[in-house]
């Protein structure tokens, strides 16, 4: 597992932004798997960015969001359809019949699920999967307990995401409590990932995936079971890692690696 801990959110977002950029220079037909939520804003703010001034090219890019709300209108501001239209979609050369985002008001959603996770197969699989993580450790909605091979499927949202998440209504009550999700497995299937992390509120669960125990109480401690992903922080997440100085000591090290 990789670190990178830079000193702002804006470094985060810029870091990522020049790997995705790299991933599509070298394979224009990338599948891509996106992630909603404050974290990547600066990351799909770069790539619009680097779209429109050095024409980064999206037209054979195929995209796959991690979740959505169920049960939301389609037309409801805080649906992650919403979220990816108006901070990426609609700025860059994405073909829409490319980007996929799950359903939230299918009527068969256990039928959705499964047409979801095959037409990811379809589309040749998540070439690099950007994730957030909650404050209590998950990635996409897999919450504690989520078990780590499990597949796309609707999650009954914790308390405590129910309440970060409230931030975006008007009240607690008017977060919906289900959603739909890619699974743990479904993530780790990624062939690469990198996962975005900001904030004081998000040390503690970044320390426990990265240095904690591989458990299922804390969804992104899968990630240690995979072999490329990356954990690209700013300082006050990654604030409670007990390792921090090593990690930026290979960081520095890196270029003259033999
Ligand atoms: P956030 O959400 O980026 O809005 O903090 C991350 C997550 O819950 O995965």
């Amino acid at each position: 597992m990789e670190v990178i801990i830079k000193d702002t959110v804006e470094e985060i977002g810029k870091i990522a932004a020049r790997l995705v950029a790299r991933q599509l220079n070298a394979k224009p037909d990338t599948v891509l798997g996106l992630a909603t939520g404050s974290t990547p804003l600066g990351l799909y703010a770069e790539l619009v960015r680097m779209h429109k001034e050095q024409g980064l090219d999206f037209s054979q890019v195929v995209s796959f969001n991690l979740d959505e709300y169920v049960g939301l209108p389609e037309s409801h501001p805080q649906t992650y359809d919403y979220f990816m239209r108006e901070n990426l979609f609609k700025h860059i050369n994405i073909s829409e019949h490319n980007t996929y985002i799950p359903s939230g008001t299918a009527d068969n959603c256990e039928a959705f699920c499964e047409w979801y996770e095959r037409r990811i197969k379809e589309c040749g699989g998540i070439d690099l999967q950007i994730l957030g993580i909650g404050s209590d450790g998950h990635i996409a909605f897999n919450e504690p307990s989520s078990s780590l091979g499990s597949r796309t499927r609707i999650k009954t949202l914790a308390k405590q995401t129910i309440d970060d998440n409230s931030r975006f209504f008007s009240s607690p009550e008017e977060v919906p409590i289900y959603a739909i999700t890619m699974g743990v497995g479904t993530i780790l299937e990624a062939r690469k990932i990198i996962l975005l992390a900001s904030g004081q509120a998000k040390a503690a669960a970044v320390a426990a995936a990265v240095e904690g125990p591989v458990t299922s109480m804390v969804a992104a401690s899968a990630l240690q079971l995979h072999r490329d992903a990356m954990f690209i922080l700013d300082r006050e997440a990654a604030g409670e890692l007990k390792m921090a100085d090593y990690y930026e000591w290979v960081q520095a090290k890196m270029a003259h690696a033999p």
